[in-house]
């Protein structure tokens, strides 16, 4: 099963991979810069592009009564305009736009451009956006059991309030639109995670039929949820500027402005309440959770979503009781980012109960171990556990933790001003947009008769290697060397109604459907084969085997593309389209507050051992281990880059990387200002497992969705921090994160935030 094969990333390290800045540029190809506001909030009282015009590349300038059709961009809700027409929303937003020969003069054209505003005032952060009271529909509930009753039933009770970060996705290439008129409409190279989107969008925007509208995507160069709805906007940009003047047009964002103007991952607070027992096993729990979902409604309510129903993590939980809602600011607008909303509901949950564990002073290993999920559990919003692999990691793990435990005891003993300390992450992520509709993927398989393939499917390349995987499942089915499989750009003409390529479930959507394709075609292969081993070697070939390029019966083979041509002119189709849908899931009933919205569940667990500097407040990651449920694996080696880029991004979030606004302008918008983690911030000793469950429920293969789940495992570094701050201080510390040297020490001195 195991394929060693990168196909994309052996052309990123090699230079080889295009980009959309890389696709050769067009006669007369002009460059479009957007003008970002200067203000939060207030109203737009004239645009002066006396001084801009000035520029010697200048061709155009471009507002919002350029667009021809509709001025909105919003997806799950409508009101995000491309260009507002009055009011402006957050810092950063883009105003208007000129339009230049060459791509500097438009950045310094766009500098020069002078707006006039009448300012007003803000609402910064989500304080002061709770006070008013303006949110985005719906508020979110779950209810399951009754609170009051187990608070009733609890030896102890803690209250408090916890919080996590915003983050920036800090992707390599900056969000980049190419556009390219032609006879009847345009074709779109965006750098976008949703196709569908950026299609469906700029048609209304346009004032266009849809189907004038291509939309064609190779690979975009990081996304991680930045480029899920964030490039709709751009590209809308850049499709007006390209109708306007009839030409390419190409958009590309500096780094600091792509910071300043894009969202980011949702800063969410929760209020809570927890009733427990003296043996550490929860009673209940109550949650009210706000988080900041900035100016416009962007993807705020599908990752306020997945954060409550993240938000017991993995725990058992009888009588719960939580509320949600997602606040309009004038920051830019939150929107999807690794784990959407998943790693802000189980951080909670992880909080408690390590608050918990120092309360009645036990391991907080045991202490999740009382509370976790088994075997026929429900969850808050009704989904029944199954196939439940916790318990099976915890016990796995459970020797390697005692044992860390022993050397931070000794450590801890032996010196005073250094102090070592050890964090718990598990995990149970699940897998399936919780928006039902969205579960549907595509493919498109066609054999020529060199016995090579293109493979055209849903699923955008980012990194992650969907391109592999998916040529992977077709080579094993077809018999055909990975190297003859072409994996081509989706492109919204071969391969329609896309959902965005997120949720981590690119390969179970388009893999299946791929694999659903190619077993069609692999059927009718030996079909053929049989009439030509009869004709040829006068045998009845009972079963035939593809298999390195040929079709095995017995003693005697055929060359597979000799099959395939014989089939061209035995007038057979040697192409197949297929779609999948995930079967048995419901959704997510935002009324109702229940529903079975994952098709299964990803498992796992993480230990990590830091060692803090009380004097300077720094750390380093001594030591993390890892275990990780897979239904099966496919292919280890993308599988372990995934689980150690996701969890040392999740590490990131919650201990060195820091916004840092003023009066709503984000400052930290360059590498030197915002502080992501390099190979230095990898453990010293990393260590991960993958524990095949061979699970019934998981998808293509047996394997299960990996994109998203091991960001959570980031989480044991900032417990394990906490922690070392505790047996410096001998009790519970405040810290929240980011666990900044600025932060571990005020949580050293017991300052409140
Ligand atoms: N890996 C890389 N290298 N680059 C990325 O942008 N995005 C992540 C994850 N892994 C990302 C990545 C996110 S947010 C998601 S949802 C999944 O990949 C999407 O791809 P998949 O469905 O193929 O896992
Ligand atoms: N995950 C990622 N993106 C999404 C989702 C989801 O659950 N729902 C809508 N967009
Ligand atoms: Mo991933 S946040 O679902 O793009």
């Amino acid at each position: 099963m195991n394929s060693t094969k990168h196909i994309d990333g052996k052309l990123h390290a090699t230079g080889k991979a295009r980009f959309v800045r890389d696709i050769p540029k067009q006669e007369g190809m002009l460059y479009v810069y957007p003008v970002l506001s200067s203000i939060a909030k207030g109203e737009i009282i004239e645009i002066d592009f006396s001084d801009a015009i000035n520029i010697e590349n200048f061709v155009a300038t471009l507002t919002y009564k350029d667009i021809p059709g509709q001025n909105d961009i919003g997806v799950m809700e409508k009101g995000e305009p491309v260009f507002p027409e009055k009011m402006i929303e957050y810092y950063g937003q883009p105003v208007c736009a000129v339009i230049c020969r060459d791509y500097y003069s438009a950045i310094v054209c766009a500098k020069r451009v002078k707006v006039k505003y009448k300012e007003e005032k803000a609402i910064l952060n989500l304080k002061e956006a709770i006070k008013h009271n303006t949110f985005f529909k719906p508020e979110l509930m779950i209810k399951k059991g009754n609170v009051i009753k187990g608070f009733k039933n609890s030896d102890h009770i803690i209250e408090g309030e916890v919080h996590t970060p915003i983050q920036e996705h800090f992707y390599m290439e900056p969000q980049t639109c190419r556009v390219i008129p032609d006879e009847n409409g345009f074709t779109v190279f965006p750098a976008s995670q949703s196709p569908t989107e950026i299609q469906e969008i700029l048609a209304a925007v346009l004032n266009m039929p849809i189907n004038l509208v291509t939309v064609d995507i190779k690979r975009v160069g990081g996304g991680f949820g930045g480029k899920e709805h964030s490039p709709t906007l751009f590209a809308a940009i850049c499709a007006i500027a390209s109708h306007k003047t009839k030409k390419s047009v190409e958009l590309r964002l500096l780094r600091e402005d792509d910071i300043m103007a894009t969202g980011k991952r949702h800063f969410i607070k929760a209020t809570y309440r927890c009733g427990f027992t003296k043996d550490g096993k929860i009673k209940a729990l109550e949650y009210n959770i706000s988080a900041n979902g900035g100016a416009y409604a962007d993807l705020s309510i599908p990752v306020l979503e997945r954060c409550v129903l993240n938000a017991e993590n993995c725990y058992n939980i009888e009588n719960f009781k939580l509320k949600a809602k997602a606040y309009k600011t004038n920051l830019h607008p939150f929107t999807a980012f690794r784990g959407f909303g998943g790693p802000q509901g189980t951080f909670f949950a992880e909080y408690i109960v390590e608050r918990i564990a120092k309360k009645l002073k036990k391991d907080p290993f045991e202490v999740r171990l009382v509370n976790l999920y088994k075997n026929g559990d429900t969850t808050p919003y009704g989904q029944k556990i199954e196939e439940c692999y916790l318990e099976h990691v915890f016990n796995k793990i459970k020797p390697t933790y005692l044992k860390w435990k022993k050397e931070v005891e000794n450590f801890n003993k032996k010196n005073k001003y250094k102090k070592q300390g050890i964090g718990i992450s598990p995990i149970k992520f699940g897998i399936s947009f919780t928006t039902k509709g969205l579960n549907r993927g595509y493919a498109l398989v066609i054999l020529y008769p060199d016995g090579t393939v293109s493979v055209s499917h849903g699923g955008v390349e980012m990194g992650q290697e969907v391109s592999t995987r998916v040529a992977s499942i077709v080579s094993l089915i077809l018999g055909i060397e990975i190297e003859k499989i072409h994996i081509e750009s989706v492109n919204t003409k071969r391969i329609a109604n896309l959902p965005p390529t997120a949720a981590s479930t690119a390969v179970d959507l388009n893999g299946n459907a791929a694999l659903k394709a190619s077993s069609i075609l692999a059927k009718r292969l030996k079909r053929i084969a049989k009439m030509i081993f009869k004709e040829r070697f006068s045998i009845d070939a009972a079963t035939i085997e593809l298999k390195n390029n040929k079709a095995i019966a017995g003693n005697y083979s055929i060359e597979i593309k000799e099959i395939i041509n014989r089939g061209i002119w035995d007038r057979e189709k040697m192409a197949e389209y297929q779609f999948y849908k995930t079967p048995h899931i419901t959704g997510f009933n935002k009324e109702t507050g229940t529903g079975k919205p994952f098709y299964y569940y990803v498992h796992g667990i993480a230990i990590s051992l830091v060692e803090t500097d009380m004097l300077t407040g720094g750390f380093r990651i001594l030591k993390t281990k890892i275990i990780h449920e897979l239904g099966r694996s496919l292919n280890r080696e993308i599988e372990e880059g995934q689980i150690s880029g996701a969890f040392i991004q999740g590490a990131g979030w919650l201990t060195m990387e820091e916004m840092v606004y003023s009066k709503g302008k984000p400052l930290s918008t360059s590498p030197s200002t915002y502080k992501i983690p390099t190979i230095a911030d990898i453990p010293e000793e990393f260590d991960i497992e993958i524990f095949e469950s061979h699970s019934k429920k998981a998808s293509v293969f047996g394997t299960k969705g990996i994109g998203e789940p091991p960001f959570l495992y980031g989480h044991s570094v900032f417990f394990a921090i906490k922690n070392s701050i505790e047996e410096f201080t001998g009790k519970e510390c405040n810290l929240m994160p980011p666990a900044t040297p600025e932060n571990i020490l005020k949580a050293i001195e017991g300052e409140k935030e």
